[in-house]
């Protein structure tokens, strides 16, 4: 595997990058495997999961299947709150892990958000996708997906980086220590962006796609978007997590609220 994918000139039509562009966003999740198990989580633990869990309400009894679920983390949570879970994810090692974890409670399948291959059609109450769609080669295939296994009247809650956030990876201008404003460039140009030092310690890409992008896809889908969240750190938590003052400034996330009618 190379060492980076190069955002500039990558974004060819041609099949044969686009195959290799897909490659390399899932190679770099098993190079990374170990690196996201021991990753610190604060920002979900301590601020996201919150969002999340207001956004997805009551979840108990409920079939809840969280797409690209990583090493379980937010499934054992559910699990802990009475949701029947299911977890995907493309990175078999990050499955095995999340089954160890499990203690039996959850299912866990190794699998593609892009087709959502050998799940059920309308199985699942309750859809989560927890900072996947920038991972995504194909965003619109997944969506479709997505709706296509929930039952009619379940919602899928999409948090993911803000479009406005990934334009431009860490665009802080700073003066000295001062970050002055976030700056955001190219934001019509989609495609991938690499961060050259990332939370690996190195080189990794994810993808950037507008926000009217995302909007229209959940709507040619057939979703009905009923909330749309740019969360903030409550009170309580930005006095446990002093360093997420940023989040006020320009949002980092964004969270969708989508039900299928
Ligand atoms: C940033 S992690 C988030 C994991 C988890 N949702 C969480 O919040 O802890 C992104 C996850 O997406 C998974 N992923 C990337 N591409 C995928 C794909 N095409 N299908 C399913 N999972 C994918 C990666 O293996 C990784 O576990």
């Amino acid at each position: 595997m190379q060492s980076d994918y190069q955002a500039e000139g990558s974004s060819s039509s041609d099949s044969s990058s686009s195959r290799e562009l897909e490659k390399y966003l899932r190679d770099q999740w098993i190079v990374n495997t170990e690196s996201w198990i021991n990753k610190e989580q604060s920002v979900r633990t301590g601020f996201l999961d919150a969002w999340m869990l207001r956004a997805l309400g009551d979840v108990e009894g409920r079939r809840v299947l969280d797409i690209g679920c990583g090493e379980g983390r937010f499934c054992r949570l559910l699990a802990g709150l009475g949701a029947e879970v299911t977890g995907i994810d493309l990175t078999e090692g990050l499955v095995e892990h999340a089954r160890a974890l499990s203690e039996g409670a959850g299912t866990y399948l190794a699998g593609n958000a892009h087709d959502l291959a050998g799940v059920e059609d309308e199985s699942f109450d309750l859809a989560v996708s927890y900072i996947v769609m920038v991972d995504l080669f194909d965003y619109r295939e997944a969506i479709r997906s997505a709706y296509r296994v929930l039952k009619r009247d379940g919602r899928f809650i999409v948090c993911n980086i803000h479009p406005m956030r990934m334009a431009k990876v860490n665009g802080w201008i700073r003066q000295g220590n001062r970050k002055l404003f976030y700056a955001v460039d190219d934001y019509t140009s989609e495609g991938p962006r690499l961060e050259e030092i990332s939370w690996t310690g190195k080189a990794f890409t994810s993808m950037h796609r507008t926000l009217s992008s995302y909007i229209t896809a959940f709507l040619e889908s057939g979703f009905v978007l009923e909330g749309l969240q740019e969360p903030t750190p409550s009170p309580t938590q930005l006095a446990e997590h002093p360093t997420f003052d940023d989040e006020y400034r320009v949002p980092n996330f964004i969270i969708y609220e989508l039900r299928k009618p």
